[in-house]
């Protein structure tokens, strides 16, 4: 096979895993460094390299989901706060084998625009799931939860200018891969002059 139809495949039947669909078998620690190298040659403007990684694994797994459904109890006005999703988030990564948080960290002396360094982020990030996805790992990049809420910031120790960009849930599955779904086409997405 060539390496376009190779990288074809693993572009095409990467899907996201939800976490419940995670049977708890173990990815090797080195699998995960291998992907986080692969991550960190993600295009960036300026040099600025602003993907940044919290790795949890084993025991941390809990104690991060613990600390993630004690933010959700602590930040969220009682009228909207629901013992379900509390629940919820202390159990999502029950299953998973690495919980990896993701954030874009904003350089002092960074000249480019915020969205450009968000951009190379989100770069990095698919990096590892194509990576995954070359390994048989399932993931679920997931923005649920206290992703977005200042709180999760404060949690990471991240500075004013530095983005949450989500959480990466990894493992394991028995489930067959879903077909994957698209609204429309890239050439319909697409204009030529
Ligand atoms: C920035 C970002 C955040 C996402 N957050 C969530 C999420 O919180 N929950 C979820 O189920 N899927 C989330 N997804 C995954 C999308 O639902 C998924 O990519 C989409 O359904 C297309 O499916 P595919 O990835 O299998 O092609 C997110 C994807 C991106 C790019």
């Amino acid at each position: 096979m060539d390496n376009f139809t190779v990288l074809q495949n693993i572009i095409q039947n990467r899907r996201s895993v939800k976490p419940a669909l995670l049977n708890g078998q173990k990815i090797a620690d080195e699998q995960i460094r291998s992907l986080l190298e692969l991550a960190n040659w993600a295009p960036t403007h300026g040099r600025t390299e602003p993907w940044r990684f919290v790795v949890f694994s084993g025991e941390t797994i809990a104690k991060f989901s613990a600390d993630h459904a004690a933010l959700y109890k602590n930040n969220t006005p009682e009228d909207k706060y629901t013992e379900a999703k509390y629940e919820g988030l202390l159990h999502t990564a029950d299953n998973a084998s690495h919980v990896i948080a993701v954030y874009m960290k904003r350089l002092p002396e960074a000249k480019i625009p915020v969205v450009e360094d968000i951009a190379a982020t989100a770069a990095a990030v698919q990096n590892i799931l194509l990576g995954a996805e070359a390994l048989g790992i399932a993931v679920l990049w997931s923005t649920g939860g206290m992703v977005h809420n200042p709180a999760m910031k404060t949690y990471f120790g991240l500075d004013q200018e530095d983005v949450m960009m989500g959480l990466l849930y990894m493992g394991h599955t028995n489930e067959p891969a879903v077909e994957g779904k698209r609204r429309s086409s890239g050439e319909e997405k697409s204009t030529w002059k």
